[in-house]
């Protein structure tokens, strides 16, 4: 992995705390960016790993999304869903620096179709 390849995506306040905004990606899947109520900063896959839901559109508590759709509980941590759910959506490295956000140029560009 290279070191310092990130991607400047703005300042963390475009994002309320409890919210989240999505990040198209050229030629890739969407990225969706969360700012949970304890002020703590997540990217994931704007897919659910259930049947593609917005996960962007979910609520978030804890460092948890639940799906707008059908409410499945999803790790923004590891994109895993909890509880007797099974499925995993990729997450996206992510720093916050000096009040902006950056994600991980090679994992934002890696979701590209093959
Ligand atoms: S699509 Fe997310 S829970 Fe069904």
């Amino acid at each position: 992995m290279m070191i310092g390849e990130w991607l400047d995506i703005g300042p963390v306040s475009q994002i309320s705390p409890g919210n989240a905004r999505t990040l198209p990606v050229v030629g890739g899947e969407e990225i969706a960016v969360f700012h949970t109520l304890d002020n703590r900063f997540y990217a994931l896959v704007n897919r659910c790993p259930h049947k593609a839901g917005p996960l962007s559109q979910g609520i978030v508590h804890g460092s948890v999304v639940t799906c707008p759709l059908h409410n499945w509980n999803i790790s923004l941590k590891t994109g895993e869903a909890m509880g007797d759910d099974e499925g995993c959506v990729p997450t996206i490295p992510l720093k916050v620096d000096a009040g902006r956000i950056y994600l991980l140029r090679e994992a934002v560009l890696g979701k590209k179709a093959a």
